[in-house]
């Protein structure tokens, strides 16, 4: 049996396919490459370039490794910013590229998915801690794009039997403990790879988008989750499809919240660094607070984080920003 990740050489992905690795699993990765990095996929994976809206390409694949069991899909546009500017290029990419794989999947007899969904998909939520089943009404393109894959994958698997688990993660922030991967995106916009910029002096200061929200020190509070933990459920997602139970859907964070004010003062224990910072105006769209119910994906998938403390997945991070200042040098 082998599993096909498709996105492997992207921040989460690349995790996920090292893990799999450990673990002695085959592993066939594809990726396009327009922001994942070739340097980060294990060279003990199989690696193909092309993009998954490439039918005959994915054709090709699934024909040359008939053991391909199970497919985990990472490969999708995740800037909230940029889905705000250019909504076609995420409905495109995310969720045309769904409908090729599940077409394809289908002509194929793969029949299990394990799919990299958000947080994003509840949009403002009602009340926190959020639950699988509150509503999902996406505020962005990039959300709404999410929601209407695992839409498609429900229909897919009333119509053709294929059953998925689409696991909504909340904020992904950390590296390999060896600091050999870790996150790189260009251009960076999340919280912690900007603040630990600043810490290593290759930008200026830290700007906090907001101190005026409905929150205990009045910015944003968020569930911050170690890609190393993502792995797992990833994992264990595959699993608890092979034992033939039912698609659904899991949200993994740690259910507990840090604000941003928090992740700066940590930041600053975790490298004894000054990170300069200022109070800006609001960015667009971020909601107060964000954490997530997580005991489904504990209870059911017997997940355990092993992240469970800010100050280590710091740490994790900061290794890798001190040993990659400038993350994976190819660029690729
Ligand atoms: N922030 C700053 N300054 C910065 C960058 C971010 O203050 O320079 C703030 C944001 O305003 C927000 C918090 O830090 O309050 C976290 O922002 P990120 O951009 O790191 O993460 P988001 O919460 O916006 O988004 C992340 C993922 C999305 C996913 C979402 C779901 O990037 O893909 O979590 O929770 F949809």
């Amino acid at each position: 049996m082998s599993i096909l990740v498709l996105g492997g050489a992207g921040y989460i992905g690349s995790h996920t396919v090292d893990r799999l690795i450990e673990q002695g699993t085959e592993t066939i990765v594809v990726d396009s490459l327009v922001t994942g990095h070739k340097a980060a996929v294990s060279k003990q994976a199989k690696f193909y370039q092309g993009d998954i809206a490439d039918r005959d390409f994915m054709r090709k694949v699934f024909k040359e490794n008939p053991s391909i069991d199970a497919v985990i899909h990472f490969a999708a546009f995740s800037l909230v910013a940029e889905s705000m500017k250019k909504p076609l290029k995420y409905f495109d990419n995310n969720t045309a590229g769904m409908i090729n794989l599940l077409e394809v999947m289908t002509e194929v007899g793969v029949k299990k998915i394990v799919f990299s969904s958000t947080a994003a998909t509840y949009g403002i939520p009602d009340k926190t801690p959020i639950k699988e089943t509150d509503p999902q009404k996406p505020i962005n393109p990039y959300g709404e794009s999410k929601l209407a894959m695992e839409k498609i994958m429900h229909w897919s698997d009333v119509a053709d039997g294929i059953k998925f688990v689409a696991l909504r993660y909340f904020n992904v922030a950390g590296a390999k403990p060896d600091g050999s991967i870790g996150e790189d995106h260009n251009p960076e916009t999340h919280l912690l790879p900007i603040v630990l910029q600043v810490a290593a002096g290759t930008r200026e200061k830290l700007q906090i988008f907001g101190d005026d929200y409905n929150t205990p020190d009045g910015t944003n509070v968020r569930d911050y989750v170690h890609p190393f933990d993502l792995a797992d459920a990833h994992i264990l997602a595959v699993k608890y499809l092979s034992e033939g139970n039912d698609s659904t859907a899991f949200n993994l964070g740690s259910s507990t919240g840090f604000s941003n004010m928090e992740i700066l003062k940590a930041a600053r224990d975790v490298t004894k660094k000054a990170i300069p910072a200022e109070v800006a105006p609001r960015r667009g769209g971020d909601p107060d607070t964000l954490i997530a119910a997580s005991d489904k994906a504990r209870d059911i998938l017997g997940w355990k984080p092993e992240f469970d403390d800010i100050h280590k997945i710091i740490e994790t991070a900061w290794k890798w920003h001190l040993t990659h200042p400038n993350g994976y040098a190819d660029r690729n």
